[in-house]
């Protein structure tokens, strides 16, 4: 399987001047153009060849890791920004407030996260299985998969993220990330909604999952492999719509 360059959801310029048009050319265009690259030329003729990226992840170490971490980091990173940021939605500010004590007290206790973290690495805010939240500081191409936690936000502590705009200033470069956040993905991610077919009205439920189809609790629809299909009438995801709520 050959591993492509994500899709941005804005214009290379449309984050400046928090992040300008260099910083995306140089760490979209060259930095992460060279992770995949280099991860297209170390599988072929390995049993992660034709692995969905997720899974490479998980079970590789060395330079297959590291290429394929950080082409899954960078493509969630920057995937979470967004020019134009909504208000936080009240579900995930509870849930916040309710892990960490206040949205405050968590951006507070992310950023001395992402500002101490020693050398190159991520900050990340992930979930377990229960839902229960934790910040997660990684070194290098670490990613918390690796510990069976679920990514739900992150933050790129490279040098090479914030070079250009900041110089040395992780700190600065950390506040100014704060304003590009999607929180609308975030609480996407954070807390899970349930998918209704809409041929036979099966609803999915993540905290149930489906284990009779392979699917764990706590799997959120939109992780469940494409190729699953409804356990009722057999139809595949795209024949599921959200619940709202
Ligand atoms: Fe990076």
């Amino acid at each position: 399987m050959k591993h492509t360059m994500p899709e941005l959801p804005y214009a290379p310029e449309a984050l400046a001047p928090k992040m300008s048009r260099e910083t995306l050319d140089y760490h979209y265009g060259k930095h992460l153009q060279t992770y995949v690259d280099n991860l297209n030329r170390l599988i072929p003729g390995t049993p992660y060849e034709e692995m969905p990226l997720d899974e490479i992840v998980r079970r590789t170490d060395g330079a297959i890791f590291n290429n394929a971490a950080q082409t899954w980091n960078h493509t969630f990173f920057f995937r979470m920004l967004t020019p134009s940021q909504c208000a936080m939605p009240e579900k995930l500010a509870e849930k916040l407030s309710a892990a960490f004590g206040s949205v405050e007290a968590f951006k507070d206790q992310f950023t001395k996260a992402a500002v101490g973290l020693f050398g190159s690495g991520w900050v990340w805010l992930a979930a377990d299985r229960e839902g229960k939240l934790s910040i997660v500081a990684k070194t290098n191409a670490g990613n918390p998969m690796t510990d069976g936690l679920r990514p739900l936000l992150t933050v790129d502590v490279w040098e090479h993220a914030y070079y250009i705009d900041y110089r040395n200033r992780r700190a600065d470069f950390v506040a100014a990330w704060w304003n590009l956040v999607d929180w609308q993905k975030v609480a996407d991610r954070a807390i899970p909604r349930r998918y209704k077919c809409t041929a036979c009205d099966y609803v999915y439920d993540p905290a149930k999952g489906d284990p009779e189809t392979g699917i764990a609790p706590g799997t959120p629809f939109e992780e469940i492999p494409d190729d699953w299909t409804c356990p009722i009438c057999g139809l595949y995801k795209e024949a599921f719509r959200r619940v709202e709520e």
